[in-house]
């Protein structure tokens, strides 16, 4: 038995390497039926067919097919003339594969003859798949695909002490394409691990996007007591609701014989949240609808009444409004209750791109009514925070979120191989008052606090123009937790930066109104123009000092300001990791206390 090499804070389950190291034998047979269409027969046992990749290449179609009947079909990058990495396809017995390369024709390569394309002759078999789960920029204590392509958190529920993660998941390449719900458990949000593929895309309806799940405490749908019902968006041509059912606590689906569930004339249609609405005794769907939200309610959760949409002249609209959700939260220090509408954004976000945007305000379970139209609120101000929703039915009526750390703008091109993509830590989410209005709060969950140990403090440095320096421990290599507070200068502003021994870093600023992160110069920046940037939150406090966390995994850096008062998340792809923290200022003199490095223990 192969174990991992070392996914510290991930333990595997379900992992592809499952039997002894025997190599397979290599045979099969390709057929060549002319202009980019040809049939391989597998004629070994071996458990996977190693399928070479080059993300740069189109995409080919490949319909699995078994005794004359399709099973499966799947969009691969096969490799035209490099081989980026390999990925696993686990094939039945009798499997054959008809591929037929490329869709988008491109006439010199199906004039190539066939032994000249990469993939042909580079095709293997085996029992098992190594995974480099020591990749550079692999988060530690941020869950990350094993291997493949993840965006958007889907489906997240907790039951009976677990917490489950669903995300949108490529098994066969780190880009974007053929999605299912991947799968992941934790009891504490700090480690996770990983499971068998839950929902994956059928034939009919086309593959499985984004989504919700509820448990069904009461058996309204009637597949039994605590059946775990999740609902997803079907996507091929077009976008409909679909439903899936779990008896056995979120591991397997049936996808149900009745769908799809809810459609609609429009091309953008997706997302489902499904919330239980207690006052009217309905369930609710919130579904994105072009650059609308659309409230449906249901008392069996099969079928389903259009109620209202919001969103007209309303907040952000500068891209499609993606991935909903609704809850009620009290407003911290009164009796006082809102309701909070998310609506992620893409483009249009702060900084560019993707982002969180939120409405506060009234529902009566038909309509929505915001108390601000007039503002645009975004949950967080960083680049890298997108698909933000949160756990059905966790514990202690806890609102926890969690988000995809990354941006459409640059998601299918971040400097990663063999995995792409992974989400902020897991958050708390709250309600504060602030000069007459409501603002979502997000700060790390209690039970990331468990896992700090310190390695080193100062209760108070004296910062000016000339840059004061602490060491961040070696040891800590490039995974830790920074506490401090800021208290700038009067008329000026105080810069705390993460640097490396390369003068890599990032600059962050406090200005009384505005904090920012800067990564032009953060290491790794040009694989994509829009990545080298500054992004900046508004400040809502004002005694000009800020109580600052500072998260920091490989290659993200999550900044919480003033407990989750303001947020910013941001990748970063430092050559090595930062090992020191400079402060200064623009002249005039200003203190930093509390400052506490920790290290991660996982
Ligand atoms: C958001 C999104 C969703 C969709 C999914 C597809 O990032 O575009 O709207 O369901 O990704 O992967």
């Amino acid at each position: 038995m192969r174990t991992p090499k070392t996914i510290i804070a991930t333990t595997i389950i379900a992992a592809l390497h499952l039997s002894t190291n025997v190599s397979a034998e290599q045979a099969y047979s390709l057929s060549c039926l002319g202009e980019g269409h040809s049939i391989l027969v597998p004629q070994t046992t071996a458990k996977y067919l190693l399928i070479p990749i080059q993300e740069t290449s189109n995409e080919s179609r490949v319909v699995v097919f078994n005794n004359n009947e399709a099973r499966q079909s799947l969009n691969l990058r096969l490799a035209k003339d490099k081989i980026d990495y390999y990925v696993p396809f686990a094939y039945k017995d009798g499997d054959k594969l008809y591929i037929h390369e490329p869709f988008n024709r491109d006439a010199a390569y199906l004039h190539t003859s066939d032994n000249d394309v990469a993939w042909k002759s580079a095709i293997k078999f085996s029992d098992t798949f190594n995974i480099d789960s020591n990749e550079k920029y692999r988060p530690r204590f941020h869950f990350a695909p094993l291997t493949g392509w993840m965006n958007d958190p889907n489906g997240m529920f907790y039951k009976d002490g677990v917490y489950h993660l669903y995300y949108q998941h490529n098994q066969y390449g780190a880009v974007w394409g053929n999605l299912s719900w991947g799968h992941a458990t934790s009891t504490d949000l700090v480690h996770w691990q990983h499971q068998p593929e839950a929902i994956v895309p059928d034939m009919a309806l086309g593959m499985i996007f984004s989504g919700s799940s509820v448990v069904d405490k009461d058996n309204v749908a009637g597949f039994g007591k605590d059946a775990i019902i999740a609902f997803y968006t079907a996507a091929a041509e077009r976008q409909m609701q679909c439903m899936a059912y779990s008896t056995d606590g979120g591991m397997t689906f049936t996808k149900y014989e009745g769908n799809p569930i809810a459609t609609s004339g429009k091309t953008d249609f997706r997302d489902p949240k499904v919330i239980w609405h207690e006052p009217t005794n309905k369930w609710i769907m919130i579904l994105a609808g072009g650059q609308e939200m659309e409230f449906w309610s249901s008392s069996n959760l099969k079928e389903w009444k259009y109620e209202s949409s919001f969103g007209e002249g309303q907040g952000c609209h500068g891209g499609v409004w993606e991935c909903p959700d609704l809850m009620l939260m009290p407003v911290e220090g009164t009796t006082e209750a809102k309701w909070v509408l998310i609506c992620n954004i893409n483009p249009g976000g702060p900084a560019g791109g993707s982002a969180t945007q939120y409405f506060v305000g009234d529902f009566d379970g038909k309509k929505f009514v915001n108390l601000a139209p007039e503002k645009t609120k975004w949950m967080d101000y960083g680049k890298d925070h997108y698909a933000a929703v949160t756990w059905n039915n966790a514990p202690e009526g806890r609102h926890i979120g969690i988000a995809w750390m990354s941006n459409w703008q640059y998601a299918n091109i971040t400097p990663t191989k063999m995995f792409r993509s992974s989400n902020s830590l897991p958050r708390e989410w709250s309600l504060f008052e602030y000069d007459g209005d409501y603002y979502v709060k997000s700060a790390p969950v209690r039970e990331f606090e468990q896992h700090l140990v310190k390695a080193s403090s100062k209760s108070k440095i004296s910062a000016s123009k000339k840059p004061v320096s602490v060491n961040i421990p070696q040891s800590a290599d490039g995974i830790y937790t920074i506490d401090c507070k800021l208290q700038k200068p009067d008329n000026g502003m105080i810069t705390m930066s993460l640097v490396n021994a390369g003068g890599e870093r990032v600059d962050m600023t406090y200005d009384g109104s505005s904090f920012s992160v800067d990564r032009s110069k953060s290491g790794l920046t040009d694989f994509s123009t829009d990545f080298p940037v500054k992004t900046t939150a508004p400040v809502y406090s004002k005694n000009n000092s800020v109580e600052l966390r500072i998260v920091v995994d490989k290659a993200s850096v999550e900044v919480f300001g003033d407990n989750g008062r303001f947020v910013l998340t941001n990748l970063v792809y430092p050559g090595k990791p930062y090992s020191k923290i400079e402060f200064a200022t623009d002249g005039k003199k200003a203190k930093v206390t509390d400052l506490n490095i920790y290290k991660i223990s996982l």
